[in-house]
This record gives structure tokens, C-alpha cells and sequence, in this order.
């Protein structure tokens, strides 16, 4: 019995490759929850979703869908969706892009998966730039690549710099760069010239791209350009989680070189059949509540405000430049060492639960915390409050 116990616990164990760190921020969520269960109010500053539901236009029409069958779908998306997609880069960014291209994914978790396994060999070294969201150098891990990870600065506006791109592929080749702008954790975005040149570098390099659109729609300080605009060889990832605020349903898109279309294909055919039928109804249909998300993108940028001109005066006076997304990365390393601590402190003092940059950041994490400001204006001004309280500034 006993040896039989044993070799079964020989079987069961996880691959190496399943070994990737987990998301510090799930465990700030537990305990703010457990402090909820204990009747305290507590801020959520925590988890990168906003708090608004997706556009009417996208529930009537998944609705309207539930009285009929929901089948599989074709692997690379329901036809008119894909085609609203490509449109929709007509009417945002006034380019023509093949509907052939566009690929339906399950979130843009999915598009990554797909995007590395369509691009990269196991080994290929990957460059992400850090800080950066964690998943990124987890899937690449757990598909057996290896990312790099190259230290950004205030110089760049925390953007991958070509000289440290290139410097890097002059130590070890690189096989691929994936950028993303505007970002998570930091809320910075690359300028059309800086990304541009960017992808100049990599092209010229052999090196191949990958553009992480996921926040496009939410920018602040000036308007976010597509890669799409910008070559042609690019791989774009999006996703109907942030802007459309559709995080549960699972639901994004690629937009890949022709060349990579049937191979990508092919893997979702395996990997997943087809993307969730009634998400695909649903997000064509977002497309017409536009006008509903831009006045959601409104209260963001009226949190973003609040913070921005509240967290100096509550003692936070050191924040990375919050261009877009709705991220705000603070230094708190006047504070504490210990960002995990510094949060961790924070909720169960101040009742304001944040991430701590160690999540995004294994070198400078321990100096930052980020704070997610896409819930209501009353959470904005309730942190400054009581962030100003705690650090005994207010
Ligand atoms: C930068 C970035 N990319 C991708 C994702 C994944 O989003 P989804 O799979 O919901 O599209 C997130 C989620 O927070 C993100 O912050």
C-alpha cells in the first residue's frame, strides 16, 4: 500500500516547466477579502479590471444569442466579427488591415500562448521590459523560452530602448521583443517615434515583435499608435478586457503577417477548438457602445486626476508618469524596502489594498507599489485620504 502511495506521488509530480511564481496581487486580494469578511471597508486600488460591466450594446446582443444554439465557431473567429475588427483600425488608426489577419482569441492570455508558439522554438530568448506583467515571462517559461529582461529608465519613459535591445542581442541572440504601451504596471506609453524606432531596431535585427495593445483606447497624455501602423511583420495582441471592460468574458484578438495565419490556426484548432461563441457575439456587438466606454474612460481619467494631484500632498510625491491604462506606479522607497510588507501594511492599517511592485519587478520592485484606478471616483479620493492619514501627511 505504502509503496504504492509512494509511486503514485512519483507520477503526479508537476513538470519543472509548471514551476512559475504565482500573482503576488491574488494573495492582497485574499487578505483585503478577509478583512471584508470582518466588516471593514477597504479600498480596492488592487486588481487591474474596471469595475464597470461591458457596453449595453454587448449584453443585448449576448442575450439576443442565448435563445439559439451556441455551436463552435470557425478556429480563427466568427467572419463578421473578424472583419469588425479590421475595420475598427480603419476608424481608430485610419489603416486597412486584411479581416484575413485578424485571429479571435480567448483574452490576449491566449494570443500570447499562440503568438510565442507560433513564433519561437523552445530556448529562443524573449526581451520584455521590466517592470513588466508577470504572465509574459511565466508563459514564455512554461513553453520553454527564455525571457530577458532588460531594466528600463525615466530616460525612456520606461519603454525598452533600442541601444538596450540591441545590446542585449549583441550578448546572446534574441529571438523576439515584446513591448506593450501603454503598460502594466507602470501606466507609461512609447511615443509613435520612439516605438517606431523601436521596431526599426528589432525588424533590422531579425528580431521579432510583439505589441501588447491590451490598453489602447485608454490614453491620457497622448494618443497610442498600433504597431500595425508601423510594419507589417509585427504580431498586434488586443483584447476586449480593458476598454470594454469584458475581462470575465475572455475574449481578444491578433493581428498577424499573413504567413503566421494558418499556423496559428492550426494551433487553436488544437488547442481550443474555437473561442467562446457567445464572447464573439458579444464583442461584435461592443464595437456600437463606443460612445458608453469613452464616458467610462472619462471617470478614469477623472481618478487619475484625483491621484495624481492628491497622492504628493498625502506623501506619495514619486510616481512613474501615468499616461494610460489605469495605473499609477509609486516609489515608496522613502518608506520601506519591502514593497510586499509596505502593502501589506497599508491594507491592514489604511484599509487600501495595492499590488506591490515586487510582482512586476524582481530587481526595483521592492520600491513601488501600483495602485489600479479603474473603479469609482470615490475609491480615487478615499486612497488620497487615507494613504495621507497612514503616512500622517494629511
Ligand atoms: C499588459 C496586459 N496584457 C495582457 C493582460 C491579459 O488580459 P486578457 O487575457 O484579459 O486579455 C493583462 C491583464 O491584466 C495586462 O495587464
Amino acid at each position: 500500500m505504502e509503496q504504492m502511495l509512494k509511486s503514485a506521488k512519483e507520477l503526479v509530480t508537476a513538470s519543472a516547466r509548471s514551476d512559475v511564481p504565482p500573482f503576488i496581487v491574488m494573495d492582497v486580494m485574499a487578505a483585503a477579502a478577509r478583512l471584508e469578511a470582518a466588516g471593514v471597508h477597504v479600498v480596492h486600488m488592487e486588481v487591474g479590471q474596471p469595475a464597470a460591466p461591458a457596453p449595453a450594446t454587448a449584453l443585448a446582443a449576448a442575450r439576443g444569442a442565448l435563445g439559439g444554439r451556441i455551436a463552435y465557431t470557425e478556429s480563427l473567429g466568427i467572419g463578421s466579427l473578424r472583419a469588425r475588427i479590421a475595420r475598427h483600425y480603419g476608424e481608430r488608426n485610419g489603416i486597412a488591415v486584411d479581416p484575413a489577419r485578424v485571429i479571435v482569441t480567448t483574452g490576449s492570455s491566449a494570443g500570447f500562448m499562440l503568438a510565442f508558439l507560433g513564433l519561437f522554438e523552445p530556448g529562443d530568448r524573449v526581451a520584455l521590459a521590466n517592470p513588466g506583467y508577470p504572465p509574459y515571462r511565466h508563459i514564455l517559461k512554461a513553453l520553454g523560452c527564455e525571457p530577458v529582461l532588460i531594466e528600463t529608465s525615466a530616460a525612456t519613459r520606461w519603454a525598452l530602448d533600442p541601444a538596450a535591445l540591441l545590446a542585449a542581442h549583441r550578448a546572446t541572440p534574441l529571438a523576439g521583443v515584446l513591448v506593450a504601451s501603454p503598460a502594466n504596471p507602470t501606466g507609461t506609453m512609447m511615443t509613435g517615434e520612439a516605438l517606431s524606432r523601436l521596431i526599426g531596431t528589432a525588424e533590422d535585427a531579425g528580431i521579432r515583435f510583439i505589441s501588447d495593445e491590451i490598453y489602447h483606447g485608454l490614453d491620457y497624455a497622448f494618443a497610442a499608435v498600433t504597431a500595425a501602423q508601423l510594419s507589417g511583420r509585427a504580431v498586434i495582441i488586443n483584447s476586449f478586457s480593458k476598454y470594454f471592460c469584458m475581462t470575465g468574458w475572455r475574449i481578444g484578438w491578433m493581428v498577424v503577417p499573413e504567413p503566421l495565419v494558418r499556423p496559428i490556426e492550426r494551433l487553436q484548432q488544437n488547442l481550443a477548438i474555437s473561442v467562446p461563441t457567445l464572447s464573439q457575439v458579444a464583442a461584435e456587438a461592443a464595437f456600437d457602445g463606443r460612445a458608453e466606454m469613452e464616458a467610462v474612460k472619462h471617470g478614469y481619467e477623472e481618478n487619475r486626476r484625483i491621484l495624481v494631484e492628491g497622492l504628493p500632498g498625502a506623501g506619495l510625491e514619486h510616481f512613474l508618469p501615468a499616461d494610460g491604462a489605469f495605473y499609477l506606479y509609486a516609489d515608496v522607497s522613502r518608506f520601506t524596502n519591502d514593497s510586499h510588507d509596505f502593502a501589506r501594511r497599508m491594507l491592514a492599517e489604511a484599509h487600501v489594498a495595492a499590488t506591490p511592485g515586487v510582482d512586476f519587478d524582481p530587481v526595483n520592485g521592492h520600491k513601488f507599489i501600483r495602485f489600479c484606478y479603474a473603479g469609482s471616483r470615490e475609491d480615487a479620493r478615499a486612497t488620497v485620504e487615507r494613504v495621507g492619514r497612514w503616512l500622517g501627511r494629511r
